[in-house]
C-alpha cells in the first residue's frame, strides 16, 4: 500500500467513533481529510463539528456538516487528528500544517483524542520531525535564540501564516527524551503562542494503518 492508500484506510476506520447527535471535533491535514470525506456517509446523524483550521472549516462546510464555534461547545466526546510522529506513550509531533495551536485547543476540550496514522509516524523517540513553534511576529528571532539555548536548530518556515496571524518556526536536531518537560519549556518562552509537542495532553487512542490493515492501540 502507499502511504496515501494508508491514510485513507485510517481516515475511513475513524468514522466508528461517530456517533449519533454528537459533535466531532475535526484536525488537519491530509489523513483528515480522508476522515472528513467518509463524514459524507454519516453526516445525517450528527449535530455537527468543531474545527482546528480554517481549511478543515471549509471542508466541513462544503459537505453541508455545521461547524460550530468552540466557545459555544462545553464539552465533546472524540477529537479526530493526524500526527506528524507518535511515540509508544502516544506522545506526538503535531504542526506540519502549522495548524498546531487550535488543534491544541480544540483537543483540550475534547474528552477522548482519536489519533490517526499510517505506520511512518510511530517512532521510538520524538525529534527527528522538526519541532514546529508558533510565534508572535515580532519575537520571531529573540525565541529563535532560545530555541538554540535549548539544543535545536530552529529555521523559519518561510512565506506560511499561521490561521491565527503567526509565524512558525521549526527546530530541527531534537532529540526529545522528556517531552512533557520539553513541551513546558518552550511555552514558557515569551512570544511561544504554543509548540507542537502534544505530551502534556497525549493521545487516548491510536489507529495506525499497516500494509496489511488498520490497529487500534488503546
Ligand atoms: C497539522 C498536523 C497534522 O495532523 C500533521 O501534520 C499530520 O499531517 P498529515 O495527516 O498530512 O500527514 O498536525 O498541523
Amino acid at each position: 500500500m502507499t502511504q496515501d492508500q494508508k491514510k485513507q484506510a485510517v481516515g475511513e476506520a475513524a468514522i466508528k467513533f461517530v456517533t449519533d447527535d454528537c459533535v466531532i471535533g475535526v484536525g488537519t491535514g491530509s489523513t483528515v481529510h480522508y476522515f472528513i470525506s467518509a463524514l459524507e456517509k454519516v453526516k445525517h446523524k450528527i449535530k455537527g463539528a468543531v474545527s482546528s483550521s480554517d481549511d478543515s472549516t471549509k471542508k466541513l462546510e462544503a459537505m453541508g456538516i455545521e461547524v460550530f464555534d468552540l466557545n459555544s461547545v462545553d464539552s465533546f466526546d472524540i477529537y479526530v487528528d493526524g500526527a506528524d510522529e507518535i511515540t509508544k506513550h502516544k506522545h506526538m509531533i503535531k504542526g506540519g500544517g502549522a495548524a498546531l495551536t487550535r488543534e491544541k485547543i480544540v483537543s483540550a476540550v475534547a474528552k477522548k483524542f482519536v489519533c490517526i496514522i499510517d505506520d511512518s509516524k510511530q517512532v521510538p523517540v520524538l525529534g527527528a520531525f522538526p519541532l514546529p513553534v508558533e510565534v508572535i511576529p515580532m519575537a520571531r528571532s529573540y525565541v529563535a535564540r532560545e530555541l538554540v539555548k535549548l539544543g535545536g536548530d530552529p529555521e523559519y518556515r518561510q512565506g506560511v501564516v499561521t490561521d491565527n496571524g503567526n509565524v512558525i518556526l521549526d527546530v530541527h536536531n531534537l532529540k526529545i527524551l522528556n517531552p512533557v518537560e520539553l513541551e513546558k519549556q518552550i511555552n514558557h518562552i515569551p512570544g511561544v503562542v504554543t509548540n507542537g509537542l502534544f505530551a502534556i495532553r497525549a493521545a487516548d487512542i491510536v489507529l495506525v494503518a499497516t500494509d496489511s490493515e488498520v490497529i487500534e492501540i488503546e
